[in-house]
C-alpha cells in the first residue's frame, strides 16, 4: 500500500538547537506513522484503537515539545515570548479538539484533513519562524546548542 508522505523530515530546516531538531525530528516520525494507520483505517474500517492511542501519543508528545520550548524562552528571556508560547496554546486546543471530536464520532475524514494538511502546513511554518528565531536568539545570547532546559 502506498501512503501519502506528510511532511519529509529534510524539508524541515535544522534550528540552532539540538533538542529542538530531536523533537521536532521525533514529532515528523510520529506523524509519518499516524498517516499509516489513517490509511489503514480508511481501508478497512479497523484500528479505531490503534489510531485512538497513536493520537493521544500524539498530544502527549507536543505538550512536552511546547513546554520545553516555553521552559527555554523563560530562561533566556526570549522578548517574544508571549507570541510564540500562544501559538503553541493555540494549536494543542486545536489538537485536543481533534482527538476529542475523533474520540466522540470516528469521523477519520476530519482526522484524515487535519494530519495530513492542517498540521504539516503549521508545523513547518511554525519552525521556520518562531521556533528558528528563538533558537537562534538562544545561540546569540550565550545558551549551549547541546544542552536541553530544565
Ligand atoms: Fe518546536
Ligand atoms: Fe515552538
Amino acid at each position: 500500500m502506498t501512503t501519502k508522505t506528510i511532511l519529509r523530515v529534510n524539508s524541515i530546516p535544522e534550528v540552532a538547537l539540538d533538542f529542538m531538531n530531536k523533537t521536532h525530528f521525533e514529532e515528523i516520525g510520529m506523524v509519518e506513522t499516524l498517516g499509516e494507520t489513517i490509511c489503514e483505517h480508511q481501508q478497512n474500517n479497523n484500528k479505531i484503537e490503534q489510531l485512538t492511542d497513536a493520537l493521544d501519543h500524539w498530544l502527549e508528545h507536543t505538550r512536552s515539545h511546547f513546554s520545553r520550548e516555553n521552559l527555554l524562552m523563560m530562561d533566556i528571556r526570549f522578548p517574544m515570548y508571549s507570541v510564540h508560547s500562544a501559538e503553541h496554546s493555540s494549536i494543542l486546543k486545536e489538537m485536543e479538539n481533534m482527538v476529542n471530536a475523533w474520540k466522540n464520532n470516528h469521523n477519520i475524514a476530519a482526522v484524515y484533513d487535519y494530519v495530513f494538511t492542517s498540521w504539516p502546513n503549521w508545523f513547518s511554518s511554525h519552525v521556520n519562524s518562531m521556533d528558528m528565531i528563538t533558537a537562534q536568539f538562544a545561540l546569540m545570547h550565550g545558551y549551549d546548542a547541546t544542552s536541553t532546559p530544565d
